[in-house]
């Protein structure tokens, strides 16, 4: 009988089930491979790809991406989340042009160096880029491997110690750009979290988990904590023309750099609050409020709506404030619990 090969099985199996007409795929190159593995941190690859394909068509060079302002790559960013990877995605690209004379570095340790790229996506550009020998671990990969190998310990530094040397032990001798995709496919396809397609697995006959008869305790279970709730009251001043308030957040915190809604307490509400923005105050009207949950709290927002006259002779002077009109859009990042609440002033 033939020896099982791990990385033969993967790639037969690729062959025939894994994803060969992604866009990022289309045409390869260094630049769209890191666009698309940043914007698949956290984030599915249905909800990525037209975020990609917008991204592309205004940013198709990483020159471009540079020369771009701050908040037009935000607001391409829009509704994707986890902010942090658009701001580092323009510092990477600054970066590249300047140190690098806008070619990507082709090695793991010098892209691991770029802010946003950690030693998974730096091994996944290189493997997928450029077709070379470096093992990825991301959270698909980390299931695939702790369920083969019956790694049982909670996702986390010590398991990561484990599985990286397996990852390497799997590498193939050719194909790894292929190989690399394909271990990424399995473990979002099949090797799903929960309710895993074992029948259809190439690795199964070998798989500790699937043999155990219970894959899901592969790998375990993080303990689960308690997220701590944060409140907010976010100020929603529209004007006779219905131009709504926008304060920019700052650069470090949540949602650092977006355009959002002035937060404000209960008790700076005095004329004086009205008279800062040159508005005087007409109806208040409450809207309902909702929670938005980041990946370490939750964030119960309150808005209050107020209709204000505006006193368009006098300007505005501080720049980290806007009137903003729905109706003609400027390119500037909006979380998505703000775009909701935009959506309800008519
Ligand atoms: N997740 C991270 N990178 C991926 C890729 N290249 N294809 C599919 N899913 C991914």
């Amino acid at each position: 009988m033939k020896k099982f090969l791990f990385s033969d099985a993967v790639l037969a199996w690729f062959e025939h089930h894994g994803r060969k007409n992604l866009p990022w795929q289309h045409p390869i190159s260094a630049y769209r491979v890191y666009i698309s593995e940043i914007m698949l941190q956290q984030t599915q690859v249905a909800t990525v790809i037209p975020y990609f394909q917008r991204f592309m068509e205004k940013f198709p060079s990483i020159d471009a991406l540079s020369q771009a302002p701050l908040d037009h790559v935000l607001h391409l960013w829009t509704g994707l989340g986890y902010y942090a990877r658009a701001r580092n995605l323009h510092k990477t690209a600054k970066i590249i042009v300047e140190k690098y004379k806008s070619v990507f570095p082709t090695t793991r340790s010098k892209l691991e160096t770029l802010p946003g790229v950690g030693r998974s996506t730096a091994a996944a550009i290189c493997a997928l880029a450029f077709n070379q020998p470096e093992a990825i671990l991301d959270g698909n990969v980390k299931r695939v491997l702790a369920r083969f190998h019956g790694v049982s310990g909670a996702p986390g530094k010590k398991t990561e110690s484990i599985l990286w040397p397996l990852a390497y032990s799997h590498l193939p001798k050719i194909k790894m750009r292929e190989y690399t995709q394909a271990m990424m496919d399995l473990g979002a396809t099949l090797c799903v979290r929960s309710d895993p397609q074992c029948g259809c697995c190439p690795l199964k006959e070998n798989c500790v988990g699937y043999q155990s008869g219970e894959p899901t305790r592969y790998p375990g279970a993080k303990p689960t904590k308690k997220m701590p709730v944060r409140e907010v009251k976010l100020l929603v001043l529209v004007d006779e023309d219905k131009h709504i308030l926008l304060q920019k957040r700052p650069a470090l915190g949540i949602w650092g750099g977006l355009w959002s809604l002035p937060e404000f307490q209960v008790s700076d509400f005095s004329d004086i609050c009205f008279q800062k923005f040159n508005c005087v105050f007409k109806k208040k009207k409450k809207l309902t409020s909702f929670r938005h949950t980041f990946t370490h709290f939750h964030l119960d927002i309150f808005p209050i709506q107020f209709h204000v006259i505006r006193n368009k002779m006098c300007v505005m002077e501080d720049e980290n404030f806007i009137w903003y009109n729905p109706l003609r859009p400027v390119s500037i990042g909006l979380p998505k619990p703000i775009c909701k609440i935009l959506s309800w002033v008519k």
